[in-house]
């Protein structure tokens, strides 16, 4: 099979090519990372795009409840060796894979930034049938994490509408602009309850982190607070499968979409009639089976 094709109207098709890393990080803990990083892979995959999913969060790991998996392995093996991503991963729907973190670790060199940035290759490496590779972050800021979002096609950082929570968030892409490991970073607000109140949020941000760091952070999108959410948290399904035409579920759908639209802006091949336009840097060999 081809790598990724859509077809819009019959008259054009679009190829995306390569594999992105997506990470989704904060400083605060309880933003909704894993949520929706969950839920942000379904509604990919729904649209088309092969995602891995990945539970990088190698003592409090959540997916494998999200998803309803009952697996005894994942990341650990993985990272440590033990086992490659075919052995280590689960699978949870048709072109939606989980690499999972059901056991705690106390091995302190999965924490160390060397091990965390060999690790995003091997991902790479092994996981190059995917489209997308999302990594769902422990939160807080550490050499590790820095490491891992300086190896990912764009970062994702999470907030919600809360004081602590900006201010956390401020301070993970100040430490990131400071170690010289900001590259690609978006932020995404989570549980916002008007239109007014994530304009305010992404405004906010916008200023403070132009006005004192010389780096602006643009917003990627927002969710809305839906009751949804943790309904279908509690039934471990996808949001979308519990309410398909919910705030949430339509909020996530764009989200998704740009989130999509942007990490492959610049390797888009279009296929219109009998012309063909390819806007890639370089050209990589198209090799899913
Ligand atoms: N948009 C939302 N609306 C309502 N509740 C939400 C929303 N996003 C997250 N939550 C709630 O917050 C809880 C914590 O989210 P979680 O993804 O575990 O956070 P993190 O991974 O950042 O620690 C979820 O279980 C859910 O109940
Ligand atoms: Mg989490």
């Amino acid at each position: 099979m081809n790598k990724l094709e859509f077809v819009r109207g019959g008259e054009s098709t679009e190829r995306w090519l390569g594999t992105k890393l997506v990470s989704v990080i904060s400083g605060k803990g309880g933003v909704g990372k894993s949520v929706l990083a969950y839920n942000l892979a379904e509604r990919m995959v729904a649209s088309g795009v092969w995602v891995l999913l990945v539970d990088a969060d190698f003592c409090c790991g959540n997916l494998h409840i999200l998803t309803n998996q009952a697996c005894q392995h994942g990341i650990i093996e993985f990272a440590t060796n033990q086992l490659t991503l075919e052995g280590a991963k689960t699978i949870v729907a048709e072109n939606l894979h989980l690499l999972a973190s059901p056991t705690v670790s106390a091995n302190r060199r999965l924490f160390d930034p060397k091990a965390a940035s060999q690790l995003l290759t091997r991902l790479r490496r092994e996981g190059s049938a995917y489209d997308v590779i999302i990594i769902d972050h422990s939160s807080g800021i550490s050499e590790a994490a820095s490491a891992m979002a300086q190896a990912s096609d764009l970062n994702l950082i999470t907030v919600v509408p809360e004081l602590t929570s900006i201010s956390d968030g401020y301070g993970l892409y100040k430490h990131l602009v400071e170690s010289g490991n900001a590259k690609h970073c978006q932020l995404l607000i989570n549980r916002t309850i008007a239109a007014e109140e994530a304009e305010n949020v992404r405004n906010k941000i916008g200023a403070i982190t132009d006005r004192f760091l010389g780096r602006p952070l643009d917003c990627i999108g927002s969710v809305p607070e839906d009751r949804v959410v943790r309904n279908a948290v509690a039934s471990q399904i996808a949001i979308a499968k519990y309410d398909s035409n919910s705030k949430a579920t339509r909020a996530l759908s764009t989200v998704a979409q740009t989130i999509v639209r942007e990490l492959f802006k610049d390797r888009i091949e279009t296929v219109s009639g009998n012309e063909k336009s390819v806007n890639i840097e370089p050209a990589v060999a198209d090799t899913r089976e």
